[in-house]
Formats: structure tokens, C-alpha cells, sequence
């Protein structure tokens, strides 16, 4: 009889996969790209969600009253922030290293999709899904009704939008890619604009209740009303 010994992957060498490239940049810094299928690509802001909370992220954090959940929270800038604001927060990311990056910034954090079953379902007072994560999954329709099903009735959403187009709404598939061109395996993502997700929320059980821009950056707020 053989005995076989099984070694996983160190969690600071990620296995291949589609965010691969994501968690080397997370680690090692370094710039990161989303490219579609159709070859167009922009660059992707690590360094800013590796940094601390700047001036926009608080307005974001100001309007989180009570326990927030941080819908694919990256290296954990806004789990951390609002830990220090004595905010219970939780994050969740599919990324392990985001996760990993998470706690040691001082939040509290978990491997797990936002399709997945969360702790605290229906009773989250906030949730937030910064930094283009309304893109999660290609599909935000899915995303703000998963979303409206973790909050409470009243709960309150803070999204951040494509600042540059208010009725952009498009949704494609990508991978990330590095500066030396390695790449993950495509994924499913959507970019949305203020008055896209606008039209959208009612039909997701939210209402829309204020939009500003801070920094370059555009936000809204929603409010769950339930379907
Ligand atoms: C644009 S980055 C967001 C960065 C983050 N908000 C920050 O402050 O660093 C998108 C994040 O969403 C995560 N993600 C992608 N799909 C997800 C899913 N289905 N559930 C949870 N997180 C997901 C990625 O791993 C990544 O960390």
C-alpha cells in the first residue's frame, strides 16, 4: 500500500486561475490590466485598493450604520477602515490572498463568492460594493437581487458606478492580465453608470435615495424596499 501525501498550494502561490494575476499584483504590487475578449483593456487600480481609506471611500463609510458587508472586498482598505470607526464589518472575496490581506489589515474577512451562503443573511444593515465590483458575475441584475436578499428591509446599498459614462451598462467577458502578460482564464464582468443602475434598482427591490461624485469617482446609494 502507497501512502500519498497531498500539498496543496502556498497560499502566497496562488494556483492558476482567473484571478492568478490579480493576487501575484495584490502581493507583489505591480501593474494589472482588464482585458476583454475583443482585446480592449484598462488598467486596474491595485495600488489604490492596497492604500488606506482616501476622502471618496469615506463618504462611502459615513453611510455605512451598522454591520456592513463588503462585497469583494480586495486587501481589505474598507474592512479596516471601518473597524477603526468601530463599524462591525465583514468582507468576502473569491480571492485567498485578498483575504489573507484583509485580516491582517485588522478586518474580519472569508473565501466565499457573494452566490454563495453568507453568515447574517437578511440582516446586514449595509453592504458595499466598491471599486467596480457592481461588475461582479456580468450580470448585475443577479448581483442587486443576491444583494437585496443579504440586507434587512431598510438596509442600505452603496455602489460605485462607471464615472465617466451615466448610461453606460454593458457586460462582457475578461481576464486580468499583468505587465508581463501572463493571464488569468476569462471571467464574466459588467461596468454600469449612475442612471443605468438608477433604471435598474427598482426592479431589484431597491430605491434609489441620493448620487454624488467625489474625487473623479461617482457613488449612489439604495435603499432595500423589498419585490
Ligand atoms: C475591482 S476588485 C475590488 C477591490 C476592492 N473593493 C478593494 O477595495 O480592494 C474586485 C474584487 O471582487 C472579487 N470578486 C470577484 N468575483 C467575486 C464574487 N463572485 N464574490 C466575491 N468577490 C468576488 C475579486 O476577487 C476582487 O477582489
Amino acid at each position: 500500500m502507497t501512502t500519498a501525501i497531498m500539498v496543496g498550494p502556498h497560499a502566497d502561490h496562488p494556483r492558476p486561475g482567473p484571478l492568478a494575476p490579480y493576487e501575484t499584483a495584490l502581493r507583489d504590487g505591480g501593474p494589472l490590466y482588464l482585458v476583454r475578449t475583443d482585446g480592449r483593456r484598462e488598467p486596474l487600480d491595485v495600488d489604490r485598493w492596497k492604500a488606506a481609506a482616501d476622502t471618496a471611500d469615506e463618504t462611502l463609510l459615513a453611510r455605512c450604520a451598522g454591520p456592513t458587508l463588503d462585497i469583494g472586498c480586495g486587501p481589505g482598505r474598507l474592512v479596516a477602515a471601518l473597524v477603526r470607526r468601530g463599524t462591525p464589518a465583514l468582507g468576502i472575496d473569491l480571492a485567498a490572498t485578498a483575504v489573507r490581506l484583509t485580516v491582517h489589515a485588522g478586518g474580519a474577512a472569508l473565501r466565499r463568492s457573494v452566490f454563495d451562503p453568507l453568515p447574517g443573511e437578511g440582516r446586514w444593515s449595509s453592504a458595499l460594493l466598491a471599486d467596480g465590483n457592481i461588475g461582479i458575475g456580468g450580470d448585475p441584475e443577479a448581483l442587486l437581487t443576491r444583494t437585496a436578499a443579504l440586507l434587512r428591509r431598510d438596509g442600505v446599498l452603496l455602489v460605485e458606478t462607471d464615472p465617466r459614462n451615466p448610461d453606460r451598462s454593458e457586460r462582457f467577458a475578461a481576464r486580468v492580465e499583468d505587465a508581463a502578460g501572463h493571464r488569468g482564464t476569462p471571467f464574466r464582468w459588467a461596468a454600469l453608470g449612475l442612471h443605468a443602475l438608477e433604471r435598474l434598482a427598482p426592479t431589484c427591490g431597491f430605491k434609489t435615495t441620493g448620487t454624488w461624485h467625489t474625487d473623479d469617482r461617482a457613488f449612489a446609494e439604495l435603499i432595500r424596499i423589498g419585490v
